[in-house]
């Protein structure tokens, strides 16, 4: 297979397994380009890309903003909070408005679930979901799976437990897709009250007792409580957290062998992972944002190849 099954790319929920094998071989390529000493292609001299963000962000921002550069394409970037929305314009307007501008890719982060979705039936222009409410982030959940490839060779059979909010997790959501459509086995674990009811339908088991899910996996993705959608106490105290789902360096000395942990960022030291697990040699975190790069170079590279 040459070409994506889809012209955005708004979840894995819309993608196949072929989809993400291209993605990875694309990616492979790329992060050759990318470990060189001139970084750069000049594959993409000819198409114009946005970066529109409603929600902050650090790693996604820098990394497409990375990646369309080391592409060579032209890249602007625009700020909710700096721009005109402040002023009661639409999404559609402010989109289409960029478009006219001649932009033939948005890449685009967004507070509400759907809203990459709901822009890619209104508006002529390729979407990148960078992150939808609690809903998808699907770049992270490709990166987060190219670097478990990465590290074992393959990701079927791989055992993967994803730790911590899972219900206000758009990463658990995106991973948890793509790692089904590779062949993984994963369980999620936390408190009962961020695990969402009937999450097993998804073809995951639920393991409430952290030490037990981390005997069993090859693989700890550790996220962090995501305070900014929290809209009451879902449990007693952040200490409280800490000491049942917290991952520290005596934990992890203590399983039956060893693991690797990864993190999507940003991290909450201290609360979901202390510092001397995620600096230690287990830990996995900077490669995948390295993988980022890498992984946002393809999805553009192969959607930008859509539209041409
Ligand atoms: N992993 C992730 O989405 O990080 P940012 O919110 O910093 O982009």
């Amino acid at each position: 297979m040459s070409e994506l099954s889809v012209n955005h790319l708004l979840g894995i929920k819309y993608l196949n397994e072929d989809d993400i094998q291209l993605i990875f071989e694309t990616a492979d390529h790329f992060k050759e380009v990318i470990n060189r000493s001139i970084k750069k292609v000049p594959s993409l001299r000819d198409i114009t890309i946005a970066n529109i963000f409603f929600e902050n962000s650090t790693r996604t921002k820098l990394s497409f903003e990375l990646a369309e550069k080391r592409l060579s394409a032209d890249v602007i970037n625009f700020s909710a909070s700096q721009s005109s929305v402040k002023k009661g314009e639409t999404l559609i307007d402010t989109v289409n408005n960029i478009l006219s501008m001649k932009v033939d890719m948005v890449v685009m982060r967004h507070p509400n679930p759907g809203a990459g979705i709901f822009l890619s039936k209104n508006v002529k222009a390729s979407i990148v979901n960078a992150g939808d409410g609690a809903h998808e982030h699907p770049t992270q959940a490709l990166l987060d799976s190219f670097s478990i490839r990465e590290k074992f060779g393959d990701v079927a059979g791989k055992n993967v437990v994803i730790v911590g909010d899972i219900l206000h997790s758009r990463v658990a959501l995106s991973n948890i897709f793509a790692l089904k459509l590779q062949g993984a086995n994963i369980k999620v674990c936390g408190p009962k009250t961020l695990l969402p009811k009937h999450i097993e339908t998804l073809g995951v088991e639920v393991e409430t007792d952290l030490r037990k899910a981390l005997n069993w996996c090859n693989v700890a993705n550790m996220l962090r409580i995501q305070n900014e959608r929290l809209d009451i106490n879902y449990f007693p105290t952040t200490r409280e957290y800490t000491q049942q789902f917290g991952v520290n360096k005596m934990l992890l000395d203590s399983l039956d062998k060893e693991i690797v942990i990864m993190h999507p960022g940003p991290i909450n030291r201290g609360v979901e992972i202390t510092s001397d697990v995620a600096d230690s040699k287990q830990s996995i975190i900077l490669n995948q944002v390295e993988n980022g790069v890498a992984i946002r170079m393809a999805v553009i590279y192969l959607l930008a190849s859509k539209i041409k």
